[in-house]
């Protein structure tokens, strides 16, 4: 099969929802992938920080072939040893004491909301949720309700009530709302993803932290973009000096496989009552026992100092090409291995997206004019040096059309 059949086939009957580029890929190893013709491609889009792993590990292979010889799905009704063990390494690796499992980000985040809320009626009938414009939490209504930005939003009116947008790093703003008695939860990212890799300014966090405390309300970290190792650390909250209330993950949590996750401490997690929420599909064996190859491969293998040196390099050589070709590039932000390349305008960026994608290096055009750089968590210096070189070819033939 050619990749313009496998595109024309897939434009003739899917749903036209996506922008996709112009390839179709058909395998993948490492920290590559090649298309139908062969062509090989280096993956610094992650599948958008889903193949932490990169492509084909072989610990989750074993993981997945040793499952599915086992049991896939039985649901919820029965307790499996897989959730059990997934639960207790996260638990044992972060502030939570429970795990709720779902299928994505989107979920992990309406369960959030669920909790939140829930809890919120029992201390002081608390229901409003304070979010971050700018911030993306996923696409279903709950979720949708609480991303900051209007376009997402703004054909699918009306969105859930009670929830109030304030500017994210501005803890002012943040305070005039957390004032109201309403208020049950803050629900924000450590660093913003979607909106191009954005950073709220140093301390800002560890303050908003301490409004949800002595405002009894719950502070809740989407980490579903940023979290299993892509900053350096398992979680990016580990990197800031204090825990939140609640946090969601999901994307690299399943290696590839569709799993979510909502992580609480015991005195929230309790409102979770039986009935009150859950999922059939949430905790399968089989993404629980490739999750835990995940986290267990991160942490064994040094990925995320890994990430740490080569994420550094990666970043402070990005640094060094803004300087040299400052006519086009902005800024370059970054930590670890969740990098933004801010341009001078948003065609700029598309054109080197599309350069860089011909020349054969992967990465995601982004809000506010941003190249959004997710490598896989084992990327090589070497390969961050592929990078740089196509990086700097597919400026200049940009600056020379
Ligand atoms: C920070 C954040 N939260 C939530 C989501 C939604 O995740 P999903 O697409 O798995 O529903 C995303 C997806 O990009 C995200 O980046």
């Amino acid at each position: 099969m050619k990749s313009e059949q496998v595109i024309d086939k897939l434009d003739r009957y899917g749903f036209k929802n996506y922008g996709r580029y112009p390839i179709a890929l058909e395998k993948g190893k490492g920290c590559w992938v090649w298309d139908f013709e062969g062509n090989k491609y280096l993956d610094f889009t992650t599948g958008i920080a889903v193949t932490n792993l990169g492509h084909n590990h072989p610990n989750i292979k074993k993981a997945f072939v040793e499952q599915l010889e086992k049991i896939v799905h039985c649901s919820n009704l029965f307790y499996t040893k897989e959730q059990g063990s997934l639960a207790e390494l996260l638990v044992e690796n972060s502030f939570a004491d429970r795990v709720f499992f779902c299928n994505s980000g989107a979920e992990a985040n309406e369960a959030a909301i669920k909790l939140a809320r829930k809890w919120g009626k029992a201390n002081g009938r608390r229901f409003k949720i304070i979010s971050c414009k700018g911030g993306f939490h996923g696409r279903s209504y709950g979720s949708l309700s609480i991303t900051g930005h209007k376009k997402y939003r703004a054909d699918f009116s009306p969105m859930l009530p009670g929830v109030k947008f304030v500017k994210y790093g501005d803890l002012e703003h943040l305070q005039n709302f957390a004032e109201d008695k309403k208020v049950c939860a803050v629900i924000l990212e450590p660093i913003q993803g979607e909106n191009g890799v954005i950073f709220p300014p140093k301390g800002y966090l560890k303050k908003v932290r301490k409004l949800c405390t002595d405002s009894n309300i719950l502070l809740i970290l989407d980490e579903i973009q940023v979290g299993i190792g892509r900053t350096g650390s398992l979680f990016a909250y580990e990197q800031l000096g204090f825990e939140p209330d609640l946090m969601t993950l999901a994307k690299a949590l399943g290696g590839g496989l569709a799993c979510g996750a909502l992580l609480a401490k015991d005195k929230y997690a309790k409102h979770l009552t039986p009935g009150s929420h859950g999922s059939t599909m949430g905790g399968n064996p089989l993404a629980m026992k490739v999750g835990y190859s995940v986290i267990e491969t991160i942490i064994e293998n040094g990925l995320l100092d890994n990430v740490k040196t080569v994420g550094t390099y990666f970043i402070s050589e990005l640094e060094k090409l803004q300087s040299k070709y400052s006519k086009i590039i902005k800024e370059v932000r970054g930590q670890g291995f969740i990098i933004g390349v801010e341009f001078v305008n948003s065609d700029c960026a598309s054109e080197v997206v599309k350069k860089l994608y011909q020349n054969g290096v992967l990465t995601i055009i982004t809000e506010q004019k941003n190249i959004r750089i997710l490598p896989p968590l084992i990327t090589t210096k070497k390969e961050v040096d592929f990078a740089l070189k196509i990086f700097e070819s597919s400026l200049h033939e940009v600056l020379d059309a």
